[in-house]
């Protein structure tokens, strides 16, 4: 079952039009640098290097991820001809992500008027030294001896919006360019924010006998961009292996440290130099070792195994291996809807990351999880100014979020017809706070962290309860607190009155507010009489919330189990989905004009069905199968959010047909590209989606009241079994399920439940019949 193929993406043959998803596929990322999966010996290329947390504005409409200068530059010439896989004929070509030890392979053979010369390249971006990245060439001469030119540089002249040409933006100016001879560098700063970005490499190449064969080296500057030319003469079927060595620091970086006098760009191009120094030193070899077993005790904690579905097996590692690509060290940033893949969304963060990534990580990777939540905590002063400017108190979450936590959510964009569009998710898309609040809430039940919880946690559910408090309008006819004019998960629905998600977590959101600080006036009083004081909130405005929360008005009617999406839903235009695409999503029904989509009960992605899953215990089976045929129905999965969720709903009520094939939508999404829009970075909601698919959905796991996980699985016919890793309370378990039984294999003892019954899970492995 192991077999390798289920550990590699690959491409085999090279049509240029595929390079920007392929890009996006094979991209490159330990959390802090990203380099996207580029072509280097073709133009046909989107460059984009990023770095998490560097964002700027400038002219652009709003903040976003700077598209970095482009450290991938490499260039051969053989007889003066450059080596370009756009027009000159290509024998061989085969690429190939390696996921199990995060290195991209790629295989060239050029025909340069009748010579063979064979590239093969091996690049990393090393996760133990997040700085550093490497590349190595080995060339072969397949047919003649010769000389070659090669060529390194630094790109200074990329630009944010290459799929959005009318917004194109350089955010940097190039402060200076660098002979480091060897070596070249670039040193540029952002416009606003001035962040000093400075990245250097350097290529030592050497014979089969280890000396030394770069010959007449020319440092040039031709613009702004540093190039270094070397001269190797070539023998006939003799290797040259030629590494590249890059680094990356920001001023970000460096803030914590000590500049004493020193000039902050000096500063940075000092942290730099010596980097590439060390790195050099280190070696190619050793650095990508060291990264290969980081990788490989990674994938041991998070590793999926499907028995008996070669393309499962392949798309989850897909999809865990980016996701964890994500993952930031850095409490400062968290994970925006692409990933540090490309520029959609402009590398902002949304609900996506805590509703749908967070899962993953907390369960498998709990420090991952615990620096997103901080990333949250970090940004509150900024949530705080967006409650201050709307005119609510506490703090109030941006839907879109970049560096700061202040609204970042574009005002204008286009509709699906391409007229120019008011964009109102920023104003009035406010779950987002109640989102984070249930993964707070989520953290410390699977984590068991109360110092979390005390330094953090509590004040992050006081400010958004505060929030939500100070947004509920009163409606004095019929004694309740409603929430009118906002936006759902469903996004086609805008300005609705009373979003059934929306106010059952807003009333959810203040009871735990309530809860907690009742929790740590016992668990740490001085630490909430600080809090108080800081935040300037009474007991009595704390516990004015419990009324409040009782008399939320949640659209509900007795004794009917169909929830309506939010008043006046049910009286919206019927159309039905009787058309698919080639991708199994549905088409547009005929005759839907598609500016008046909040006419009808089309919906974009699940709202109802979100609701259900993201508080399980606040309804039974039976409400969850009505409403999930219901609005099942009705989805247009215009969003790739969508596709997982309604995977895990069908799951919960038997609909297990639908349920593997919305899966395989969700773990394909890039690898097929099926929401047409890879290009433009990897769909990390979607891949958090797939690992609840297989989690929550297929290993039927859930988080019960008690605060016990409780399995009750149901496994794909072709399915031999799956096993996963699931981190509970610090207990690593591994838990494999097979069609009649389960078997949980902890170190310690621990409790359990399988199909509703506790157990007792002994040190050691336990089998438990299904
Ligand atoms: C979806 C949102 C999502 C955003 C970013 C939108 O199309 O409707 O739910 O947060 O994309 O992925």
């Amino acid at each position: 079952m192991e077999g390798e193929v289920v550990w590699v993406v690959e491409r085999k043959e090279y049509h240029p039009v595929e390079n920007l998803v392929y890009e996006t596929i094979f991209t490159l990322a330990n959390g802090y640098l990203s380099l996207r999966g580029r072509e280097e010996f073709s133009n046909l290329t989107m460059k984009g290097s990023y770095v998490a947390g560097i964002f700027d504005k400038y002219l652009a409409q709003v903040t976003e991820l700077v598209n970095l200068p482009d450290p991938l530059g490499f260039k051969i010439y053989l007889d003066n001809k450059e080596l370009n896989l756009d027009y000159l004929p290509l024998t061989k070509y085969y690429r190939y992500l390696d996921m199990k030890q995060g290195i991209l392979n790629s295989l060239y053979e050029f025909n340069v008027e009748g010579k063979i010369i064979r590239i093969e390249s091996r690049r990393f971006v090393s996760r133990p030294n997040i700085h550093r990245f490497g590349i190595q060439y080995t060339i072969t001469p397949v047919n003649f001896s010769g000389k070659i030119v090669v060529e390194n540089c630094i790109d200074t002249t990329t630009y944010n919006g290459y799929l959005d040409p009318h917004n194109k933006i350089q955010h940097y100016r190039v402060l200076r360019v660098e002979d480091l001879k060897p070596g070249v560098s670039a040193s540029v700063k952002t416009h606003d924010k001035g962040h000093i970005i400075v990245l250097a490499n350097a290529i030592l190449a050497k014979d089969h006998k280890g000396e030394n064969v770069l010959r007449y080296r020319k440092f040039r500057q031709i613009g702004d961009i540093p190039q270094e030319g070397y001269t190797i003469f070539l023998t006939e079927g003799q290797q040259v292996v030629i590494e590249k060595y890059g680094v990356v620091y920001t001023s970000r970086d460096l803030e914590s440290e000590k500049l004493k006098d020193k000039d902050v760009v000096d500063f940075v191009r000092e942290k730099v130099e010596n980097e590439l120094n060390n790195f050099i030193r280190t070696g190619f070899e050793s650095e990508l070792k060291a990264h290969t077993e980081h990788m490989e005790s990674v994938w041991k904690r998070m590793d999926i195994l499907i028995d008996g579905d070669e393309l499962a097996q392949q798309g989850i590692r897909f999809n865990l291996f980016h996701l964890y690509a994500c993952a930031p060290d850095d409490q400062r940033v968290s994970i925006g809807a692409r990933g540090l893949h490309g520029e959609g969304y402009k590398g902002h963060v949304f609900w996506d990351t805590e509703i749908f990534m967070f899962p993953f990580f907390l369960y498998t990777l709990p420090e991952y999880a615990k620096n997103l939540l901080l990333y949250r905590y970090n940004t509150l002063d900024g949530a705080r100014k967006n409650a201050q400017m709307n005119g609510y108190k506490g703090a109030q979450f941006p839907w879109e979020s970049a560096d700061d936590g202040l609204e970042v959510t574009p005002k204008w964009g286009e509709d699906y017809l391409g007229n120019p569009v008011r964009i109102w998710t920023g104003d009035e898309e406010f779950h987002i706070n109640a989102d984070i609040a249930v993964a707070l809430v989520h953290y410390h039940s699977v984590t068991g962290d109360d110092q979390f919880m005390v330094d953090y946690g509590v004040e992050v559910l006081l400010e958004t309860g505060r929030f939500w408090a100070s947004r509920l309008e009163y409606n004095e006819i019929k004694d309740r607190y409603e929430i009118r004019r906002v936006i759902g998960p469903d996004e086609f629905h805008e300005h609705v009155d009373n979003n059934v998600y929306t106010n059952y977590l807003a009333k959810w959101n203040l009871e735990k507010a309530v809860e907690y600080y009742e929790w740590l006036s016992e668990k740490d009083p001085i630490k909430l009489e600080k809090l108080k004081t800081i935040l300037g909130i009474t007991e009595k405005e704390v516990r004015s919330w419990k009324t409040l929360a009782e008399k939320v008005y949640i659209p509900r009617k007795e004794g009917e189990k169909l929830i309506e999406q939010f008043e006046g839903y049910f009286g919206l235009k019927e159309y039905e989905i009787t058309e698919w695409d080639e991708n199994g999503l549905p088409k547009w029904p005929k005759g839907l004009d598609l500016t008046k989509l909040g006419e009808t009960k089309l919906i974009k992605q699940p709202d109802v069905v979100m609701l259900l899953l993201v508080l399980p215990e606040e309804f039974t089976e039976e409400e969850m199968k009505v409403n999930y045929e219901y609005y099942e129905k009705r989805t247009m999965h215009k969003s790739s959010l969508s596709p997982s969720m309604y995977s895990i709903m069908g799951l919960k009520v038997g609909d297990t047909h639908n349920a593997y094939k919305y899966f395989m939508k969700t773990l394909l999404v890039d690898l097929e590209d099926n929401q047409g829009n890879t290009n433009n970075g990897f769909h990390a909601a979607s891949a958090g989606g797939a690992w609840q698919c297989v989690v929550y959905g297929f290993g039927g796991m859930t988080l019960e009241s008690d605060k016990l996980l409780n399995f009750s699985p149901w496994l794909p016919e072709k399915w031999q079994s799956v096993n996963f890793k699931i981190n509970y309370r610090g207990i690593p378990l591994d838990v494999l399920i097979k069609k009649d039984s389960i078997q949980i294999t902890s170190p310690s003892e621990v409790e359990l439940k399988i199909k509703g019954e506790r157990k007792i899970v002994k040190p050691g492995e336990n089998i438990f019949r299904l």
